[in-house]
């Protein structure tokens, strides 16, 4: 998670971008960069370290020019040197950029065939070259913009400039985040609007795909499919910049919405992405030789530590428990020495959770937690955290911190599996591909949401809703119910598809909708064998699956969702968010509050 900026003003631009820069910094600080144009000419100054180093640099050698571009980073592509800084420059443009390009390697392959020279590790700089070589064709700087987007796999947000243009800035949207101010006579850009709140309070935000050509008194934006659009710009109270929705009714919008940038940022911490290798950071306990893996959590962590039991025990062969946090502390558990607790916890305050905590370490167990906020009790309780990186999340409902346990449970089985040699390096590379392109895969999933609005306003007024799905699905088909009913107030179970028959089935009438989470997987046709039991009783099923799991249901559910086709060990992630998005717009429809729901709260520091 990186910090854009970009500035097209009446003065100076480098001391605005500066400070812009700063109130981007919580989003990483490794390295820091400024680029203008002045007479035609692209210039910059780049540092390593924190924003403090790049005044420096200014002070010492001020960068002239009323257009520019500024970037802090968090580095995923390449060390954080100053080679690898923001932004990055070819002959005729500069970059800066939010994100992961998935398909950077086969680009840059491509572009240095073509005689580009790169200086730096980063993903980002085939941004810089692949422009270049569209100017290099005749193609205006817009247009080679256009193109070069059009080339690029992954989740992205870019900030462009131009040797010789000192009025055009392009700014790119591809899943992070990307917010345009508007000023009097001058122009902005920004990952939030809280970075662009000292200079103006007139915002609109980037939509999905699209490009905006950015000039010191108009914007054009262009949607994916190549029409121009509007996108409003509206007044940003004091308040909302500190705390922003973005253009979202609710926080609950806007943390679905922005998972694909948060699970980038995620993978980044976990993934080398050049050796394709998961990458923990200094682990003081050995994971080969650890007995046995127990997971405590609550609530939705707990539903995170659900799916992890699948991903450990299928790929490092482990034996591991999982449970809810207050039903484990009081159960006695055996647990051998040297055994290794996992605690999952968004705000790391949850007393049940900490007391689990508290009890593993006084009984033998190496102590790992999975955390949103590291400095919480039980963040500094434990012997090794592991940060989701999922940014501050508001709602009540908790959505990104779900998906970010995730990655960070799905790297740790991986490492674990790595260390007892039960899989090979071509498997970890795949996992990690898979991984890699869940950030992308996401975005598209999100694609969905205009369905499922309408969808929901027909659930609005059930009463009842099951969910069921098999093997990694199962956890999801609980969080889903968990959900819908935490925030609609609708009842809604979830279950295993294979379950359905010893009991629940008794529920189904023409009154109760069924959700089937049905991926097309080695479980799909068990899944869909518990579909038709649930037809034929007269459920009413929403059927959520890929294009060949859609092919074979045929006419025969009330309604279809599409989720991408992808490697079955990234389903959770993608089938995760159709249910989110299904329960925010039924809570929606429903009129009932999203983002505080009644008699919940964020944080749960009682027994
Ligand atoms: C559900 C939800 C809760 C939390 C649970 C644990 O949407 O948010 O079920 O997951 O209270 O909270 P943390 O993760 O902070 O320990």
């Amino acid at each position: 998670m990186c910090g854009i900026v970009g500035v097209i003003g009446k003065s100076e631009a480098s001391p605005v971008i500066f400070e812009a820069l700063k109130r981007l910094e919580y989003r990483g600080y490794d390295s820091a960069g400024i680029a203008t144009v002045e007479n035609g000419q692209i210039d910059r100054r780049r540092v390593e370290g924190k924003l403090n180093n790049l005044g420096d640099a200014l002070t010492t050698s001020p960068l002239p020019g009323k257009i520019g571009i500024g970037h802090t980073r968090w580095a995923t592509h390449g060390a954080p040197t100053e080679q690898n800084a923001h932004p990055h420059v070819s002959s005729h443009v500069a970059v800066v950029h939010n994100g992961i390009i998935e398909n950077f390697r086969d680009l840059r392959n491509e572009l240095e065939a073509g005689g580009h020279t790169f200086a730096s590790e980063t993903d980002t700089e085939v941004v810089a070259h692949l422009v270049t070589a569209y100017l290099q064709e005749g193609k205006s700087h817009f247009e080679a913009a256009r193109l070069a987007v059009a080339r690029l796999e992954g989740a992205f947000a870019l900030g462009i400039i131009f040797q010789g243009e000192e009025d055009l800035i392009v700014g790119a949207r591809h899943g992070p985040p990307l917010a345009i101010g508007e000023g009097d006579g001058e122009m902005y850009l920004g990952s939030d609007a809280f970075a662009l709140a000292p200079m103006t309070n007139r915002v609109c935000y980037l939509e999905d795909g699209d490009c905006a050509e950015i000039r010191h008194d108009a914007v054009t934006i262009i949607d994916a499919d190549g029409n121009q659009v509007e996108r409003p710009f509206t007044i940003m109270m004091a308040s909302a910049q500190l705390v922003d929705k973005g253009n979202h009714r609710h926080f609950m919008a806007k943390e679905i919405h922005e998972q694909p940038e948060v699970l980038g940022h995620t993978i980044s911490a976990y993934a080398d992405p050049l050796q394709e290798t998961i990458y923990l950071g200094r682990v003081p306990f050995d994971l080969a030789a650890v007995p046995k893996i127990t997971i405590s959590a609550c609530g939705t962590a707990f539903y995170a530590a659900m799916v992890a039991k699948y991903w450990f025990e299928q790929l490092a062969r482990v034996s591991v428990e999982i449970d809810i946090a207050s039903e484990f502390r009081y159960r006695e558990a055996a647990m051998p020495e040297g055994g290794l607790a996992i605690f999952v916890s968004q705000s790391g305050e949850t007393a049940d959770t900490l007391a689990a905590l508290r009890y593993c370490a006084q009984n033998g167990q190496h102590v790992a937690s999975i955390v949103n906020v590291v400095e919480s009790t039980i963040g500094r309780e434990s012997e090794v955290v592991f940060p989701i990186h999922a940014g501050p999340e508001i709602g009540v409902a908790s959505t990104k911190a779900f998906t970010c346990q995730l990655m960070v449970l799905a790297a740790l089985a991986i490492a674990t599996a790595r260390a007892r040699k039960t899989i090979d390096d071509e498997t970890e590379t795949r996992l990690v591909r898979a991984l890699t392109s869940v950030p992308r895969l996401t975005t598209e999933t999100l694609g969905v949401a205009g369905q499922i609005e309408a969808l929901a306003h027909d659930l609005a007024s059930t009463r009842d809703i099951l969910y069921f799905g098999r093997g990694l699905q199962y956890p999801i088909a609980l969080e889903g119910a968990l959900k819908l009913k935490e925030i609609s107030y609708i009842h809604a179970e979830g279950y295993a598809g294979g379950e359905l028959k010893h009991g629940p089935i008794a529920l189904i009438d023409e009154q109760v909708p069924v959700i089937v989470i049905a991926p097309y997987d080695r479980l799909f046709d068990k899944t869909m064998s518990n579909m038709q039991e649930v037809i034929a009783r007269g459920g009413r099923v929403v059927f959520m699956s890929d294009d060949k799991g859609l092919d074979h249901v045929g006419n025969d559910a009330w309604a279809k969702i599409r989720v991408p086709e992808a490697d079955p060990f990234i389903s959770p992630f993608l089938y995760t968010i159709p249910v989110q998005l299904l329960a925010y717009y039924t809570a929606v429809a429903k009129g009932t509050d999203a983002d505080q729901p009644r008699n919940l709260a964020k944080s749960v520091t009682v027994e």
